[in-house]
């Protein structure tokens, strides 16, 4: 099955089975994914549970600590980039969770996140068991392109994405959160940006093209994000 077809059933993933994974399929897959923003460098590291601070109910087999060079754009360039690899590792029947609660006990400033995977008969779903905002909700003209980003995986499931049609394409918003949200979602929220962008790139990976311009409009209870063609 194709990246694309992955977004249509996919799901977060809490429960999985001890099978050994041979890392190379990550290693080879990394090798060939896109950024947003060529110009951040990233790493990541495969990681065993006792090797992980766990903050959640449950835990995995296997850990992936991502780590970025703090530019601008940075956190949407990381989920972008490890959205790809989750719904690769999602076709390969690796279940798999993006994890805010969860940090390598040996870290450094350019920690990012984490994502958990291994092998799992949990991981899917069918297309109309997600639960999200309806799609005239998330932009100004109900528009089928975008129903990929809608199903984008979030921190809580905030879906902050904003898609104001232009010309070319879209300009995208993040949400703007309250106070007290933003405390928590300051850092994540941009990587769920990055997170729908991945989806938009592997259902249109011929036209997908994303720059930031400098004459964006300004909307209310939002920040701009960048503009997209697909
Ligand atoms: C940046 C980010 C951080 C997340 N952190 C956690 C987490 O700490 N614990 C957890 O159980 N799920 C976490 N999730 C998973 C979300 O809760 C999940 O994506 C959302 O509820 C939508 O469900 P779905 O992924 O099954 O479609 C995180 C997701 C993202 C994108």
């Amino acid at each position: 099955m194709t990246l694309q077809n992955q977004i249509y059933i996919r799901k977060s993933c809490r429960n999985y089975l001890e099978d050994e994974i041979d890392m190379d399929l990550i290693h080879e897959f990394m090798k060939n994914v896109k950024p947003l923003n060529p110009n951040i460098s990233y790493r990541y590291e495969i990681l065993n549970p006792g090797e992980v601070n766990v903050r959640t109910p449950w835990s995995a087999p296997y850990y992936l600590a991502l780590y970025s060079e703090k530019k601008d754009n940075y956190l949407e360039n990381i989920g972008f980039v490890f959205q790809q690899l989750s719904l690769h590792l999602q076709s390969l029947g690796i279940g798999n969770c993006w994890v805010g609660m969860a940090s390598p006990k040996k870290k450094d400033g350019e920690f990012v996140i984490m994502i958990s995977f291994g092998k799992s008969d949990k991981m899917t779903r069918d297309k109309d068991s997600f639960k999200r905002k309806q799609l005239s909700k998330i932009s100004d003209v109900e528009d089928e392109r975008l129903i990929p980003a809608r199903l984008a995986p979030s921190a809580m499931n905030t879906q902050p994405w904003y898609f104001k049609h232009t010309d070319e394409g879209f300009d995208v918003y993040q949400v703007r959160q309250n106070i007290l949200k933003r405390q928590i979602l300051k850092k994540w929220n941009p990587i769920d940006m990055g997170i729908a962008l991945a989806h938009l790139y592997v259902s249109n990976t011929e036209s997908f093209e994303f720059n930031k311009k400098s004459d964006y409009n300004e909307l209310k209870g939002y920040t701009y994000t960048g503009s997209i063609k697909i």
